[in-house]
């Protein structure tokens, strides 16, 4: 929506006082009041237009700047200045135990396999940006942040976002003792006052109207709390090293729903576009992490992937596989499971799960031209339907005879026994 040329100063003024009743004791920051004039006029304004305003009337948010205060202003040449850390803190923080359990250990990450995206990531977060890592599915978008964060042995909190999150759900509870209220801090209030990763997963899942919250985060690095301080209000700043990344699925005929995010959001962050893992990568990582893969089968399983998404993409068929499915069926496989088996409930049968038969059947008959014991496992099925055939014919052949014999005696019996 377009800044409003309708906003007076006497609307903003109003909106001020408001808030400064509200909260007598803090600071009024621009997004308070762009909240504000959202609520009452249903207006919406720049917070750096409101910013704007409130100075050309003489009355910058925030208080009179005395005259011989020089303005810090973090300069963007500053900031492209500052030393990259790209290795872990050689200081060990010393991090209180609720915070210490979220460091991703050693088990979190096995098999990760780095790549420059990982490099480009960790440049990123040295330089203070807000990265959002977008792209197709399973293809790390998630995983790098927490890799980030074993990295540099801090903690990592994951927020999975949905259609109505707001933010201030994740401050924390009040409860009320005595008529005063007790408020107890969220994990997300902690952890940003330490140098941290919060990753909003998903974040195109947002409602925009509801991404305010966002833009007042990244914009102030400060974190309002109404009920902070018991019921008095407090301002939470953002710990300088704690990093405030995004992960999006950006909408396509494969990625229903979600948001696509306005440019208010994404003016406040850094792009990394996450590619479909190579074929290389694919064989790497399944090395990496099943050790008890032969290699003929690493190749057969990679082979299988990437024939499998051509097919898909060449029938048009709008179902994305990635590297979970793939690893599903190998570790189906490694448990025991017939390979038909593993590779039916890892990955073939989505197919099924978007009623698509037809195409099912054809997703296995690639799998066939691929793994050699999937032709043997079959020839042994056939071999195994034709004896039990053999068997059941033998059996019911038996079963005639002695029925016969017994039909005979029967009536032989009758026969003596006849008056
Ligand atoms: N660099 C990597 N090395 C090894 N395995 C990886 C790597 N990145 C991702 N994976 C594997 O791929 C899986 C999916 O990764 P991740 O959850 O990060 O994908 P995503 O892009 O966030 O997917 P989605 O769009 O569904 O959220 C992981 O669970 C892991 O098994
Ligand atoms: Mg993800």
């Amino acid at each position: 929506m377009p800044p409003s040329k309708t906003v007076t100063d006497e609307m903003l003024c109003k909106c001020l006082e408001e808030l400064r009743l509200a909260f007598p004791t803090g600071i009024i920051r621009a997004w308070q009041v762009k909240d504000q004039l959202l609520k009452e006029c249903g207006e919406v304004m720049d917070e750096s237009t409101i910013r704007g305003r409130f100075i050309s009337m003489g009355k910058p948010l925030g208080g009179v700047i005395p005259v011989s205060t020089p303005i810090v202003d973090p300069s963007p040449i500053q900031s492209v200045l500052k030393p990259i850390v790209v290795e872990a803190p050689k200081v060990k923080i010393e991090y209180p135990d609720e915070l210490k359990a979220f460091i991703p250990t050693e088990a979190d990450v096995a098999g990760y396999l780095e790549r420059d995206l990982d490099k480009r990531l960790e440049t990123h977060y040295a330089l203070d940006k807000h990265p959002i890592t977008q792209g197709p599915q399973g293809t790390g978008k998630t995983f790098s942040h927490m890799f980030y964060a074993f990295k540099q042995q801090i903690p990592f909190m994951l927020i999975s976002c949905y259609q109505d999150m707001v933010l201030h759900k994740f401050f924390g509870d009040k409860t009320l003792k005595d008529g005063s209220i007790i408020f107890r801090e969220g994990v997300l209030v902690k952890m940003c006052q330490w140098p941290s990763v919060i990753l909003f997963d998903e974040i195109n899942a947002v409602d925009n109207a509801k991404s305010y919250d966002f833009h007042a985060l990244l914009q102030n690095r400060e974190l309002f709390v109404k009920d902070g301080d018991d019921g008095k209000g407090k301002i939470y700043k953002i710990h300088n090293d704690c990093r405030i990344g995004f992960a999006q699925n950006p909408r396509s005929a494969k990625y229903i729903g979600g948001t696509v995010k306005p440019s208010s959001f994404l003016g406040r962050c850094s792009y990394i576009t996450f590619p479909n893992f190579s074929k290389d990568e694919i064989s790497k990582i399944l090395k990496k992490k099943y050790t008890a893969l032969k290699d003929d089968k690493v190749m057969e399983f990679t082979d299988f992937f990437f024939e499998a998404s051509a097919y898909l993409s060449q029938n048009s068929i709008a179902v994305d596989i990635s590297i979970r499915q793939l690893e599903s069926c190998v570790e189906f496989f490694l448990a025991g499971m017939k390979l038909e088996d593993a590779l039916h409930d890892g990955m073939i049968s989505v197919l099924d799960s978007i009623s698509n038969p037809t195409a099912k059947d054809g997703l296995f008959s690639v799998a066939r031209t691929i793994f050699k014991d999937l032709n043997q496992e079959s020839k042994q099925g056939e071999k195994i339907d034709s004896l039990k055939e053999k068997l059941a014919s033998q059996i019911s052949a038996d079963i005639l005879k002695a029925a016969a014999a017994g039909f005979g005696q029967a009536a032989s019996t009758l026969g003596q026994g006849a008056p």
